[in-house]
């Protein structure tokens, strides 16, 4: 079988599929808080488009995919494109990361229809908090969805912690708790630059040796988890209190960088292949709908222009002049 590999030996085996821009919710570090102007609805890939696109890429080496959005449950009848996808031959796991909300009312479908597991972001576990970072929303909302999901089967449960410096690094000991005492996976996550005010992104942004630090503080004893994590896995380094119910993982773009070990490749909801979530290039599937060949030449190509790494680091350095080699949000791209 042909396979994904690119220039710098990297095998792709994981794919990132964003159905919507849109959102319920305007996360400072993510979008505006009076949104942004959304994707005309006639310009995202149809399911059965997304589904012509995942053959091909199954058909590459493609096992893993997730869906991503914005937020992925605003789009109608997400469960009838998991059907599809999870038919897919080679398809040998679907997770989805979504903010939570809507969850509750469509774990048990979705779950039904082939999805296997959720990543869920929860930045707070105070519900005034919540209102400021999300600006929209509940946290009660979320905590359901959380419960529904498990209930529902779609585990191991993965939160996702964005750390905020000054915003909610006091919370890093609860959550290190939560991890300890429930079989949750919580994971740190370090503040991205994607498309948004570089002040805001240098004012807050928290390098994750801090999470450690907090450990040691609490006089927890950690211990590697990384052995727990099934081949193929994200970017996170996993970690498990000693004794504790579940785990905590840190995803640290900026300050240690994951790129050699890169696995990803992504789809856009407008139809474009992002080989790699900080930078500009793209390629457009469109053309290539109803040609296997051109679809298979299009993965191929986003192989040859994929970059080795990222500049976060260089930017918070100063060394990096340009702040965004994207000119998408992180809601444009689903993280
Ligand atoms: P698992 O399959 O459960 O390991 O999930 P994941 O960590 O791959 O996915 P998730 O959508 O939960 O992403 C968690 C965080 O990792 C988000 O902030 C993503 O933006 C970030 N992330 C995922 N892949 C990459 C990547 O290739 N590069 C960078 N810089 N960040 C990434
Ligand atoms: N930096 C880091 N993570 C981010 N996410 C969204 N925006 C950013 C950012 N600027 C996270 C969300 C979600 C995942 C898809 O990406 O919290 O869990
Ligand atoms: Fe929405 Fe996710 Fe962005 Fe928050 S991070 S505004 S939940 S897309």
């Amino acid at each position: 079988m042909r396979e994904l590999i690119d220039r710098y030996g990297r095998k792709h085996t994981y794919l990132r599929i964003s159905v919507t821009d849109r959102c319920n919710l305007r996360c400072l570090y993510c979008m505006p808080e009076e949104g942004m102007t959304f994707m005309d609805q006639s310009k995202l890939l149809s399911f059965d488009e997304i589904a012509e696109v995942v053959e091909t890429a199954a058909g590459l080496g493609i096992s893993k995919l997730r869906i991503t959005g914005g937020e992925p449950l605003v789009r109608p009848n997400l469960d009838q494109l998991i059907g599809k996808l999870s038919a897919i031959d080679g398809i040998k796991e679907i997770a989805l990361t979504t903010n939570g909300l809507l969850l509750a009312s469509q774990a048990q479908k979705l779950k039904e229809a082939g999805l296997n597991r959720v990543n869920i972001s929860l930045d707070t576990l105070d519900p005034s908090r919540f209102r400021f970072i999300a600006r929209r929303g509940e946290l009660r909302k979320v905590m359901e969805g959380v419960e529904a999901a498990a209930k529902a089967g779609l585990t191991p449960i993965k939160l996702n912690c964005v750390l905020l410096k000054g915003i909610n690094e006091d919370e890093i000991a609860e959550f290190l708790k939560m991890s300890y005492e429930q079989p949750l996976h919580i994971r740190f996550i370090e503040y991205m630059p994607i498309g948004h005010d570089d002040a805001g992104w240098r004012n807050h942004y928290l390098p994750l040796n801090r999470v450690l630090e907090v450990a040691a503080a609490q006089g927890f004893i950690v211990d590697s988890a990384d052995s727990e994590a099934p081949q193929g896995s994200g970017p996170s380094e996993n970690w498990r209190i000693r004794g504790g119910a579940g785990t905590f993982g840190l995803i640290h773009p900026i300050s240690d960088h994951f790129c050699k070990s890169c696995n990803r490749l992504r789809l856009t909801a407008d139809g474009n292949i992002k080989p790699c979530l900080y930078w500009m290039d793209e390629l457009n599937v469109r053309p290539a709908l109803g040609s296997k060949e051109a679809m298979d030449r299009l993965f191929l190509r986003a192989m040859d222009i994929k970059p080795e790494n990222h500049e976060m680091a260089a930017l918070l350095a100063g060394e990096a002049q340009s702040h965004v080699p994207t000119d998408r949000r992180m809601s444009q791209i689903g993280g």
